[in-house]
């Protein structure tokens, strides 16, 4: 049977990374992945509940695919819808209710049973679901087809055990579980073996590896092992700046292959604002760690989350983010507009601040990232880069692009004779002439 599927993935790299595990258990079962729903006679959509915007979005694309018709040639007389990922994981079989039409529901740790409820709602008629509340399992067990070649995401963790006051991600993903060390580098050793240049380890908090764990193997000794594998480039994400300790800042001294780069969220730039998230540091803390971060690792660029209108948030909280952000010359900002998420702490506490004086704030700050980033970007100008190419510009096929150590996105010429397959996931040497505020313009020596 000929059955063609589309996998639509919102929100984290955890759920990309999840997303790539659906496309190695399908394809493990004889379908084949297509761009788009219109193609597709399966679509899965991976979900994310961080913020609004990605729910509302969601139940506004499933319920519009009710009267979309099949493609010509397809095997099923009527399209089969599944939504997994975060949403799956809170809403459960309650989806049902409000998209009638909606055929399969899964869990954030149900990805192995995927094709088993996939055919049993087709070959029954009826809505399958199944939501595990947790699991030892790590979906790393199943097949993959990872999105790139050269690229693996590798999760450490999954769960968190922090319960900021607005995030929903610990009442989804459920507490924090490490696998197990030698799962890890067993993997990792299969991915270096099958060529991959870059490992990027995943968790909610990679700093806090192994608290669950007999023997207590910790994140540095991880990042040890993992480097060892001969691994060329290895990033991790994401930080909590409670638990990152001065053991792992000292591997960005000594890991030759753990790349110069650093995710560390803040969140905010004022103390009174974190301790209402109940983020456990001072910001006093937070620049501290930069500044030791900065003494291991000479020129290493940084990346950070922040809120924007966090319930009560005054301008003078808002100042202070403002500041850091002046301060710190991110590389990257992940700026949000605060979303209420009901069942966090934080949904209960009323905000007087109107939504046009967040919007402001929020259009402020991103004057300050642009700044930082150019700044950030400034460093390498006039220097030599190792750059892994990624793919091309959108606007130009014939501009390469790629990420240098420091995760600096660059853009260079592709020469005239030669095609994206020549230099597609390979590590090239780029001379750097230009550093634009989002980017680095440079082009190929040594070719
Ligand atoms: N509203 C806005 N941003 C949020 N994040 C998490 N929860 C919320 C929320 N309710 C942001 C945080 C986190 C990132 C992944 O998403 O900055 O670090
Ligand atoms: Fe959410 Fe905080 Fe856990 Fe990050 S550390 S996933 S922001 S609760």
């Amino acid at each position: 049977m000929d059955l063609t599927f589309h996998v639509q993935t919102y929100g984290c790299q955890m759920n990309k990374h999840d997303s790539e595990r659906v496309y190695g258990v399908l394809e493990n079962m004889g379908a084949t992945a297509v761009d788009t729903i219109e193609q597709a006679d399966v679509v899965i959509f991976m979900t994310c509940c961080v913020r609004e915007a990605a729910d509302v979005r969601l139940y506004g694309q499933v319920a519009s695919m009710k009267n979309l018709p099949m493609r010509e040639g397809s095997p099923l007389h009527k399209r089969i819808v599944a939504v997994g990922g975060c949403i799956g994981q809170r809403d459960g079989e309650k989806l049902f209710e409000a998209l009638p039409h909606l055929n399969v529901v899964f869990g954030t740790q149900n990805l192995a049973s995927l094709p088993t409820l996939l055919l049993a709602s087709y070959n029954e008629g009826t809505q399958q679901g199944e939501i595990l509340k947790t699991s030892d399992d790590f979906s790393s067990t199943l097949p993959t087809t990872r999105e790139h070649f050269w690229a693996a995401w590798l999760p450490i963790t999954v769960g968190c055990n922090n319960y900021c006051t607005y995030c929903i991600v610990p009442h989804v993903r459920g507490k924090e579980r490490s696998r197990a060390m030698e799962d890890i580098v067993k993997e990792a050793q299969h991915y270096v073996d099958a060529g991959v240049k870059e490992i990027t380890l995943l968790g909610q908090n990679v700093n806090s590896y192994g608290r669950d764990l007999y023997g207590k193997p910790r994140f540095d000794d991880i990042l040890e092992a993992v480097a060892q594998t001969g691994i060329e480039r290895l990033r991790f994400a994401t930080s909590h700046p409670k638990d990152l300790t001065d053991g792992v800042i000292d591997k960005f001294a000594h890991l030759e292959n753990l790349m110069p780069y650093l995710h560390l969220p803040a969140q905010s730039g004022s103390n009174r604002v974190l301790k209402r998230m109940n983020r456990s540091y001072t910001i006093e803390h937070y620049r501290e760690l930069i500044a030791k971060v900065k003494q291991a690792c000479p020129g290493i660029a940084l990346s950070t989350d922040i809120i924007v209108g966090f319930p009560g948030e005054t301008e003078e909280d808002f100042q202070a983010t403002y500041d850091l952000i002046d301060e710190m010359k991110y590389n990257q900002v992940f700026s949000f507009i605060y979303s209420k998420r009901e069942g966090t702490p934080a949904a209960r506490w009323d905000d007087p601040t109107p939504h046009d004086v967040i919007h402001a704030r929020f259009d402020r700050l991103l004057e300050a990232v642009a700044r930082g980033a150019h700044a950030s970007n400034q460093t390498a100008q006039d220097t030599d880069q190792l750059v892994l190419v990624e793919g091309t510009s959108k606007r130009d096929e014939r501009m390469l692009v790629g990420k240098t150590p420091h995760n600096h996105t660059t853009h260079f010429p592709l020469p005239e004779n030669k095609t994206l397959d020549d230099f597609l996931g390979t590590i090239v040497n780029v001379h750097i002439d230009e550093a634009k505020t989002w980017y680095l313009k440079g082009h190929l020596i040594g070719q």
